[in-house]
């Protein structure tokens, strides 16, 4: 038994979150058991809740800027758990890595340049390139014998064809569950470099790694692969806060972070948010057990899956993940028609899923699978989606 309760379910409905409380107007109905978005149903420990209640029960939420503490914490949580050293400075906040990456994508690119991204890959990266006019290249990834691999000649292909300005890298990759090794990694950087491409690094679900994987931060890739860098991070993945809206973005860079701050201020960001720094603060210095057990029951409800469906359902092939609480089942033993499979998720199963398509064209036939929540409501989930499956025979 560990320190920590992940088993309890706590009812979220009526706080209007969006995993629980949008069903009627996402989905059409409010009988649907939510694994979709990437938010967990945990609750955080009483050491940091209580840090919060602390900061709240002031009643003051005036204007706030992080103090030296602030970036002990944060400078702390990278050198213990990812192996690398930043300064305060080199350190922007933002309200979101999501914010970040746009503010990248106008800050070193013009419209019309052409940024190059990895599908399938979480859908904001497409989205933010496209709403921003720039022109989006894809460097799809292989699936091969059930994982899935970066395509390098193709990558390097494209940025010459196109003359990629800006690549955003999402490591860990959702959805498809890829740790990259320090060897892709440098070998991605190695023509980022050669050819004077900017890197975004979002590496969100950096803290969610599975044992035998680890994570490599582009950060320690070396330093002639820091100076065209943009590292996303935050709290909000790990600790499941991303309604406090704080992103760490590092930037060795002092004139990539001049240029990066400058977009940041044209939009009138200014004052950080208030509880979300105390949070960010608190998490930092105190989450690591937490974290690690967190990470055990993720690995435990990752088990449970595995030998559901191979017992149960071995026509669905989940794609074995290294790293995130996302996994990303291949429906492509069960139907050829994306419409059948919405109505087998949707309609049969009741359940609330993130459908491959919204991740990239060629991926119609999977589905993105969040497993962040107590045991027995994954349960309930793999049974009702065996249900499906049994009425569909
Ligand atoms: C890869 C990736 N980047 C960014 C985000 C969202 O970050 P934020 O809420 O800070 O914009 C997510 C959320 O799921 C994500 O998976």
């Amino acid at each position: 038994m560990g320190k920590y309760d992940f088993d309890t379910y706590i009812d979220r409905r009526g706080t209007s979150c969006i995993k629980w409380d949008f069903g009627m107007e996402r989905k059409g109905r409010d009988d649907l058991l939510p694994l979709w978005v990437a938010d967990m149903d945990f609750r955080l420990p009483d050491e940091i809740t209580g840090d919060i209640v602390k900061r709240a029960s002031q009643g003051i939420f005036g204007y706030t800027d992080p103090k030296q503490d602030y970036y002990d914490a944060v400078r702390r949580w990278f050198k213990k758990r990812h192996g690398f050293d930043i300064e305060s400075d080199q350190v922007t906040i933002t309200h979101g890595v999501v914010y970040a990456i746009v503010l990248a994508i106008r800050a070193f690119t013009e419209p019309g340049d052409a940024v190059i991204i990895q599908q399938p890959v979480y859908y904001p990266f497409a989205e933010s390139v496209r709403v921003n006019s720039r022109k989006l290249v894809n460097n799809q990834l292989i699936y091969r014998d059930g994982r899935y691999e970066i395509d390098f000649e193709d990558f390097e292909k494209k940025i010459i064809e196109n003359k990629v300005k800006l690549f955003l890298l999402c490591s860990p990759h959702n959805p498809v569950g890829c740790v990259w090794t320090r060897n892709e990694l440098l070998r991605l950087a190695d023509i980022c470099r050669r050819h004077g491409v900017y890197v975004f690094a979002d590496e969100i679900h950096s803290d969610f790694v599975y044992s035998s994987f680890s994570h490599t931060s582009y950060m320690t890739l070396g330093d002639e692969f820091r100076d065209r860098l943009i590292l996303g991070t935050s709290p909000s993945k790990t600790f499941n806060m991303a309604g406090l809206q704080v992103a760490n973005i590092i930037i060795p860079d002092s004139a990539v972070r001049e240029k990066f701050r400058h977009e940041n201020m044209i939009t009138g960001y200014s004052q950080c948010n208030a509880i979300g720094l105390e949070a960010t603060k608190s998490v930092y210095t105190k989450g690591d057990e937490w974290v690690d057990e967190l990470i055990t029951y993720l690995q435990g409800n990752l088990d449970y899956v595995r030998d559901y469906l191979n017992k149960n359902i071995p026509q669905i092939k989940l794609v074995e993940p290294e790293g995130t609480y996302l996994l990303w089942f291949d429906f492509t033993g069960v139907t050829d028609d994306s419409r059948v499979l919405e109505d087998i998720i949707v309609d049969r199963a009741h359940l609330w899923l993130d459908p491959g398509i919204i991740f990239g064209s060629r991926t119609a036939l999977f589905e993105r699978v969040n497993i962040a929540c107590p045991r027995s409501v994954l349960v309930k989930a793999m049974e009702q989606l065996h249900g499906a499956m049994e009425n569909l025979q």
